[in-house]
């Protein structure tokens, strides 16, 4: 079992910022990652139809023979993690518990922000997730659906982009902030703009290193983890592998070859 892989997915690239935070915290875990590109994105699909897509996602990484899911997309962990951890035979991870733990970690008694995608705004997902621990504590939650696009386009540091992140980010008046949470796996390639525009003093919250370490904890906790050399990654998207060429070292932090493509239809 230890030697199995570790199965992520996303709903395109940005969850490979998750797999590059793995590549640093479980360094002998082989992983299978699968980035849903022909149906991206999902932050704009109703609740159900991101349940049913996650659900074949993670039918295809069971068939990789995965020991454990990271779901290293924040509208599909808000929406569909849930079902995923009810019907699921190995553990589920999502990031959006370890997204609050990290931003409860800057907080020093100011107010506490989301950037997420309108799905994942609208799911209430990371407010529900404070409020659990600090009932006290408000969320100022913002959908920024544009950034996605930004990213994708790579505009990430425009004076267009810098525009609507002023934008955007106007809601976050009045502050002070002590952190603001990027809940969506494509935002913390705008941090040079956000941290412009935001100040230094606002801690950008990424959850794919918190995720990682979450995941290191739960491998370890239920003696899942791998210890031998040289593990194996595969890469697996569901359209357009050539994008992989431009956006994948973008979130990887280097190249890797081409990925395979999946009919995720038939899972
Ligand atoms: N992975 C998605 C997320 O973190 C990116 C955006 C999308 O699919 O809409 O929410």
């Amino acid at each position: 079992m230890n030697d199995r892989p570790l199965g992520v997915f996303d709903s395109g690239l940005g969850g490979l910022s998750v797999v590059r935070a793995l590549w640093h915290h479980l360094p002998s875990e082989s992983i299978v990652y699968f980035g849903d590109t022909g149906r991206f994105p999902y932050g704009t699909r109703s609740p159900e139809v991101i349940r049913r897509f996650s659900r074949q996602n993670a039918a295809f990484l069971l068939e990789r023979r995965c020991k454990a899911v990271v779901v290293a997309c924040n509208t599909a962990s808000a929406h569909a993690l849930e079902d995923l951890a009810g019907h699921l035979a190995v553990p589920v991870l999502g990031v959006v518990e370890p997204g609050v733990e990290a931003a409860l970690a800057a907080h020093h008694g100011g107010r506490l922000g989301l950037l997420a995608t309108s799905g994942t705004v609208g799911s209430g997902a990371y407010a529900k997730a404070l409020r659990r621990r600090r009932p006290d504590l408000d969320l100022v939650s913002i959908a920024a659906p544009l950034f996605v696009a930004l990213v994708e386009e790579g505009w990430t540091n425009t004076p267009a982009t810098e525009l609507i992140v002023r934008e955007y980010t106007k809601g976050f008046a009045p502050g002070p902030f002590d952190a603001v949470i990027l809940g969506c796996t494509h935002f913390p390639l705008l941090r040079p703009v956000l941290s412009k525009v935001l100040g230094p003093a606002v801690a950008l919250v990424d959850a794919a290193e918190a995720t990682a370490a979450a995941t290191a904890t739960l491998l370890r906790a239920r003696g899942l983890e791998r210890t031998g050399a040289a593990p194996r990654h595969e890469f697996f998207v569901s359209d357009a592998p050539e994008k992989f060429e431009t956006l994948g070292p973008l979130f990887l932090g280097t190249h890797v070859r081409l990925p395979s493509v999946v009919h995720i239809e038939n899972y």
